[in-house]
């Protein structure tokens, strides 16, 4: 296939997802047989007819939050969010993981589907609804949705944990050793952002989680993981390959290199910095590209890495420091990304930018007001339906007199996450139980809604001790 080629098939496959979603939208409000849902369902064939024709049979499969059409992944589209969302939401709660259809389909097979999965929305064995309407059918087959075993959930977790400590430890010896002047390969660093690339494709919310921990004595060490972290997963949502990713995530990891320059007494001041000091800490960008050029075994990575440890407060707008010529046009795409992760990081855990760190929703606050002046808007898009409106860590007042930490995004409900319960209603630590703030009661009241955000320090809550 050529490039471009590659491009119309990816485009009519998001535009299959969409229209699919249509279709069971309209067949959620309308009756079967209306004109809305039979003309969403003939937009629907009719993509879906000629697109088997090509490749004999099409499967699309949910695995965690992306859709893949005949094994590949589907990129997120901002124009087609909202359907996607929906979609994605719909296959969960019937436990959905992949549906094949095959040969020439006709409106009755899809009428069929529909039957089943209007009726597996009120079942208590949804999965079993749809498979029992299909059972006819030779056109359309399901699969269950893959659920990570309690057991698999707790070795991921390990891996992740070990991998995202091999990473803070590995950047803590790159910079001590460029301190004592002695030389770096940036290859190793290839080798730890590839395995993290990895995890974040398959457990992207476990290995974000980990960004919500803020060693505050080893800030440069973790901020410099945490940006890297981020980026990755923003790039991923971006739709960007394996490799690109990779390189993006080692880009990243060294956006703040430069501050090895910096005398440590400085660096980490209790206190505010002086105007001088302040002079002192603008110059890390240029530092940066110093330190990255003595890199061993220069190549195109540790290239962009200098431009993306030279422009990362330059903000979108070039109204940051270094202050530049008026020619310079605009930012590297990498710089862009990593800057809008690295604001987040640093307003909600450093002692360097603001003495006191940010609750996460505060910092997004921040950043929306930034979007289109500072930040790349349509990033910033993207970043936001990220990490949600209560990112992971948040600490939250429940109205039902509990607190807990924000512990997984409702990728529908962003105003409603789920919640672990770390202080019950008597006041008393706890751990646990995770509860999901969409729950309702017998009359369609939520058992629970957020009333504010906590700061963790002023609770003395340390947030590492439930996240890990
Ligand atoms: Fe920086
Ligand atoms: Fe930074």
């Amino acid at each position: 296939m050529t490039n471009k080629e590659e491009r119309e098939a990816h485009r009519s496959s998001q535009d299959l997802v969409n229209l699919f979603s249509v279709v069971l939208r309209t067949a959620h409000i309308h009756e079967h047989n209306n004109i809305a849902v039979t003309m969403a369902i003939d937009k629907f064939l009719y993509l879906l007819n000629h697109l088997i024709e090509i490749e004999q049979s099409i499967s699309l499969g949910l695995v965690g939050e992306f859709f893949y059409l005949n094994d590949v992944r589907i990129r997120y589209s901002l124009e087609y969010l909202l359907n996607f969302d929906f979609l994605v939401r719909e296959f969960k709660k019937r436990e959905l993981g992949m549906i094949v259809f095959r040969n020439t389909l006709k409106p009755e097979d899809v009428q069929v589907f529909l039957r089943g999965f209007i009726a597996a929305g009120f079942s208590d064995t949804p999965y079993e609804a749809i498979t029992d309407a299909l059972e006819a059918s030779e056109n359309l087959e399901t699969e269950r949705l893959k659920k990570i075993s309690e057991g698999g959930e707790v070795d991921a977790r390990k891996a992740i944990k070990k991998s995202y400590f091999n990473a803070v430890s590995y950047t803590k010896g790159v910079i001590n050793k460029i301190r004592s002047g002695e030389k770096v390969n940036i290859k190793k660093a290839k080798r730890i952002i590839e395995t993290m690339v990895d995890q974040i494709l398959d457990e992207e919310k476990l290995l974000l989680s980990m960004t919500a921990i803020k060693d505050y004595d080893e800030y440069t060490y973790h901020h410099s993981v945490n940006v890297s972290i981020l980026t990755i997963a923003l790039g991923q949502r971006l739709g960007l390959s394996k490799k690109i990713l990779t390189e993006l995530g080692v880009v990243a990891l060294f956006h703040d290199i430069g501050k090895v320059e910096i005398p440590s007494d400085v660096l980490n001041k209790a206190t505010n910095f002086t105007e001088d000091e302040w002079k002192l800490m603008k110059r890390h960008p240029v530092w940066g590209v110093k330190a990255i050029l003595k890199l061993r075994g220069l190549d195109s990575t540790a290239i962009r890495s200098a431009i993306v440890a030279f422009e990362h407060h330059m903000n979108y707008d070039l109204s940051g420091y270094p202050k530049v010529r008026k020619k310079y046009s605009e930012l590297d795409f990498y710089s862009r990304i990593v800057s809008l992760v690295d604001q987040y990081d640093a307003m909600t855990s450093s002692r360097v930018y603001s003495r006191i760190p940010l609750s996460p929703d505060k910092a997004l606050s921040i950043m929306m007001e930034r979007a289109n002046t500072q930040l790349d808007p349509l990033l910033f898009k993207f970043f936001i339906n990220m990490v949600g409106v209560f990112p992971i860590g948040t600490l939250v007042m429940l109205d039902s007199r509990e607190m807990g930490l924000v512990y997984e995004s409702d990728i529908v409900f962003a105003d409603r996450p789920r919640v672990l319960i770390i202080i019950d209603k008597k006041g008393d630590r706890v751990n646990g139980p995770v509860v999901s703030l969409t729950e309702k009661d017998g009359n369609g009241r939520y058992y629970r809604s957020i009333v504010k955000t906590l700061d963790p320090n002023k609770y003395k809550i340390n947030l590492a001790e439930y996240l890990l």
